[in-house]
């Protein structure tokens, strides 16, 4: 029998279970491996789908996907602009699948790390951070990663978050005032939240 695991599971035991989703995101069509054990298997959830929509990505500079599941905000991200697309998650299996559905995708130079966190980075390497975060992993886990955030991005870059509305958007928005002195709602629809913070 499967034992019960959440999707932040650094190694997954369950039976993989393939899945295969085609989904249009920003006009483009796109092609997603997934399997049990990962976030949102059987569909590109609501909440990654209203962040890539309302995310500005600039047309190059660096960018990360933190917790990036199989890989759907950025592999987006590199198959639309010249951003140098980095990518973390510490579920062994997510990463495995990012860096299939990057090929599958043809955009194998995106970089896919297996990390807990973002120690890996140093002080303002990136323009844009994007995270559909790991709520249910608690407020300690998602509070760190918006300190992190501030950290490793450069000056006049952002950091775009999507929570639910009724879970963890307002906590998170009041978390990302404090750390960055700013927050704004750039979309509320379907019961999510998109919020911005600029690097000052
Ligand atoms: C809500 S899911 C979003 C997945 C993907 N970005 C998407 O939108 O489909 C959050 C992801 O964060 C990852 N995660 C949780 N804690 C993490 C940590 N400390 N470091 C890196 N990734 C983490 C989880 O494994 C999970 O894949």
């Amino acid at each position: 029998m499967d034992a019960v695991e959440h999707y932040f599971t650094t190694t997954p035991s369950s039976r993989p279970r393939p899945n295969r989703l085609q989904v249009d995101l920003l006009g483009r069509s796109f092609c997603f491996e997934t399997e049990a054990g990962v976030f949102s298997k059987g569909r590109v959830d609501r909440g990654t789908c209203s962040l890539i929509a309302s995310t500005e990505f600039p047309p190059e500079g660096r960018f990360l996907d933190w917790g990036c599941g199989y890989g759907a905000i950025g592999i987006v991200a590199a198959a639309l602009t010249h951003l140098e697309v980095w990518m973390v998650d510490l579920n062994q299996r997510a990463v495995q699948q990012a860096r299939r559905n990057s090929v599958l995708n043809h955009v194998p130079q995106v970089v896919v790390l297996c990390a807990d966190g973002m120690s890996a980075f140093r002080e303002g390497s990136f323009d844009l951070i994007a995270s559909n975060p790991p709520i249910r992993a608690g407020n300690r886990v998602v509070f760190a990663f918006i300190e992190d955030a501030s950290r490793i991005l450069r000056k006049t870059g952002s950091l775009s978050l999507v929570a639910q509305t009724k879970q963890g958007a307002k906590s998170i928005a009041l978390k990302m005032e404090r750390v960055f002195g700013n927050v704004e709602t750039v979309d509320r629809s379907g019961g999510y939240r998109v919020l911005r913070s600029l690097r000052t």
